[in-house]
């Protein structure tokens, strides 16, 4: 079975087991703090083992860095990393709002740019969007690209969840002088919809995001065609550790990324 197919089958999997369960008091269910730092939940906790024992099922021969499990070798001679997070946006799937997803990655090397293979599936309906390294990203069976054309509306994505004051003062102008900004509260999945070409740009400088929520977005924005840059605007890459943290910007073309970056206060 390729790579791919691994994870898209996982992902369909996750998608079968938790579409019932989210906003419902089942998904809640405490389970302690998980690798990544927050607390997981039950939905996490289901999502993740659906994955674990699917890989198991097959022998597949890795090494999953799962955002509640934390490091699981699942070989001594392991092909590479699954990179998991099985519920990013997990609030909102808790709550039961209608935008979180699973974003699995295959990685060869101890770093974002080895990886090879990413999936993130729509967990309110399943769509799925992925791509292989040198093959471009799709949704479902149709192959997408970033926004290239003069938008209509420009659409701003910007994370300022938990955002220091200073950031926000940095990001303010962009918010005066944009009259569409967004965040839906699943950084994964907001990757996956500015890969489809339905946001210019998204922004997420709180230097708080972990590797698992933005490793398969990762390949899936660079296939799609997308400038993908660190919070330095080098272009963006990190170790796997479950210490990193990264700010990202990811942009359509380069005019809306200098349009944008020219207002943020230095
Ligand atoms: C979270 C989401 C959210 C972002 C947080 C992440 P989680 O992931 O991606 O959009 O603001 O920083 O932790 O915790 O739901 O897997
Ligand atoms: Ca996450």
């Amino acid at each position: 079975m390729e790579v791919i197919e691994v994870l898209k089958e996982a992902s369909t999997r996750i998608f079968n087991n938790v579409k019932d369960i989210a906003g419902t008091d089942n998904a809640a269910g405490d389970f302690g703090i998980g690798a990544g730092g927050d607390i997981s939940r039950n939905i996490d906790i289901i999502a993740e083992k659906t994955v674990l024992d699917f890989l198991k099922e097959i022998n597949f021969e890795c090494v999953v860095l799962g955002e509640e499990c934390g490091r699981v070798e699942l070989s001594k001679e392991p092909k590479g990393f699954i990179i998991m997070d099985a519920i990013d946006g997990s609030a909102n799937a808790v709550r039961g709002i209608p935008f979180f997803c699973s974003s699995l990655a295959f990685a060869t090397k101890n770093n974002l740019s080895s990886i090879t293979d990413g999936v993130i599936t729509n967990l309110s309906n399943g769509q799925m969007y992925w791509a292989s390294k040198n093959k471009g990203s799709f949704f479902n069976e149709e192959k997408i690209r970033v926004h290239d054309k003069e938008p209509i509306y420009k659409i701003i994505g910007i994370n300022t969840s938990g955002a220091s004051s200073n950031l926000l003062k940095k990001l303010e102008p962009i918010s005066r002088n944009y009259e569409h900004t967004r965040h839906f509260g699943a950084n994964a999945l907001e990757m996956a919809l500015f890969a489809k070409g339905l946001m210019d740009i998204f922004i997420d400088l709180r230097n708080k995001i972990r590797i698992q929520d933005i490793a398969a977005g990762y390949l899936i924005v660079k296939e799609a065609g997308g400038i993908i840059v660190d919070g330095d605007l080098n272009p963006l890459d990190a170790d796997l550790s479950y210490s990193t943290r990264v700010s990202f910007i990811i942009a359509a073309n380069q005019k809306i990324f200098d349009e944008v970056i020219s207002q943020m206060e230095q």
